[in-house]
């Protein structure tokens, strides 16, 4: 498979979205080989808590131990391969059992007891200090403030060299709590996108399809806030993280992204999220109190919309948002929609999360659902055989590159998706 000839500067050839072979290829080579995430510490928090999650095509189940260590483990029972885990989520006890046979194991994942063991295994290869008798463990297992990746490649960066600058989606959202760290809430949104998984990842920065593609919304939302601020004085701020979307060009073109190597990148902030309601001036005190203005203020300022961590994450750290990826196929994208509270934060700055979880991020709305339908139409459109290039022009041959950064003087720039597809060749054409 010749892959230069299908990706180049400015543009790439609609197999690398089509081809199953491509496709098996950025599993064996990207996804099965980075730091992929598995889950934030608070979905498993007590010893034998365990979720279910997919790394690369591979079945995984992240479970605490009884040392209060979290493992990821292959999903599948060493004797004849029955998954062991059925359910996305929940406690397993003190082991696994395997529903076949009944062989157990620690949730360290080693072989604790196989019926008739004794007599049956007698001579053989199978006993407790074979490693083929135990639940195989992802090769690498970190965190970073509480987020947990794992890695199926022995070798290769550590966590903190893959995530790069894109570290500060953690750090930004953490920070954003008097107690520096989060809980997840306990329920996700997931969303089969039939869709190439590139889509998403090119989306999330390309700053020029909000005032179209959520144009819609954006102006519907302009109105409303209008009369209510009008009526009332002012408006509550989820009218707010809706009639931004009706932004024109020009004001797109002022929200910078930055493009680092892996492929990670950030939107810079747009949305006013600052009110000076009593809700917020509470909680910036809080803030103060536990860092003290300067930090407090550093913090806050951040510009972050989104962050993006290549190939599959998207961290909307003010908003305490998360969405991940799990590709299923070309075609099939599993997405993953969490949120998070910030711990010690009144309960009113929590809501703002889940005002935005639902109105922008949930596939029942009216933006979501917007971009899933181009996603959709932009995989027929490239199954098809209508043309063989994808554009990434818009504002070709003005890239910036300082150091590790790259960025464009224009904010729509299509630099975001140039710097993805370099990552991408970098993982796809290495041994
Ligand atoms: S397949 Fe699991 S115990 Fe037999
Ligand atoms: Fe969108």
């Amino acid at each position: 498979m010749d892959l230069q000839t299908l990706v180049e500067p400015d543009r790439v050839h609609r197999r690398v979205y089509t081809d199953a072979e491509i496709f098996e290829r950025e599993m064996t080579h990207i996804f099965e080989r980075v730091w992929v995430y598995c889950g934030h510490e608070t979905q498993v928090p007590n010893p034998g808590d365990y979720y279910t999650v997919r790394i690369g095509r591979q079945p995984m189940v992240m479970v605490r131990d009884r040392d209060g260590e979290i493992r990821v483990l292959h999903n599948r029972c060493p004797h004849r391969g029955v998954q062991l885990c059925g359910n996305t989520h929940g406690n397993t006890g003190r082991s696994f059992v395997c529903s076949y046979h009944a062989w157990s194991f620690h949730l360290d994942g080693s072989l604790k007891t196989i019926p008739l063991g004794a007599e049956a295994y007698r001579g053989t290869r199978m006993n407790k200090s074979n490693p083929d008798c135990r639940m195989k463990p992802a090769a690498r297992v970190a965190s970073y403030r509480g987020f947990v990746f794992a890695s199926l490649a022995a070798d290769g960066p550590s966590l903190g060299d893959f995530l790069g600058e894109a570290k500060v989606a953690f750090d930004d959202m953490c920070d954003r709590s008097p107690e520096g760290k989060v809980t997840v809430v306990p329920v996700c949104h997931r969303v089969i996108q039939h869709s190439n998984w590139k889509f998403f990842m090119e989306n999330q920065l390309d700053a020029l399809h909000p005032s179209v593609t959520h144009q819609s919304t954006g102006v519907a939302a302009t109105r409303v806030e209008k009369r209510v601020i009008e009526e009332q004085g002012s408006a509550p701020l989820y009218y707010h993280m809706l009639s931004t979307f009706a932004s024109s060009f020009e004001q797109w073109d002022q929200v910078q992204t930055l493009n680092f190597p892996h492929g990670h990148g950030i939107l810079k902030a747009y949305m006013g999220l600052r009110p000076q309601d009593p809700d917020t001036r509470a909680y910036e005190a809080l803030l103060v109190k536990a860092y003290g203005r300067k930090r407090t203020e550093e913090y806050l300022s951040r510009s972050i919309h989104h962050v993006l961590v290549y190939p599959y994450l998207s961290v909307q750290s003010p908003l305490q948002q998360l969405r991940c990826l799990r590709p299923l196929g070309p075609d099939r994208t599993l997405s993953e929609i969490w949120h998070f509270r910030l711990d010690g934060a009144p309960e009113a700055i929590y809501r703002r999360s889940l005002w935005y979880y639902n109105l922008v991020n949930s596939p029942a709305t009216m933006i979501n659902a917007d971009d899933l339908e181009n996603w959709t139409k932009g995989q027929w459109g490239l199954e098809s055989d209508g043309g063989d290039w994808v554009s990434f022009h818009r504002h070709f041959g003005t890239d910036r590159r300082e150091g590790d950064i790259v960025t464009s003087t224009k904010g729509t720039s299509e630099v975001v998706m140039r710097n993805q597809f370099d990552a991408w060749m970098q993982y796809m054409t290495r041994d």
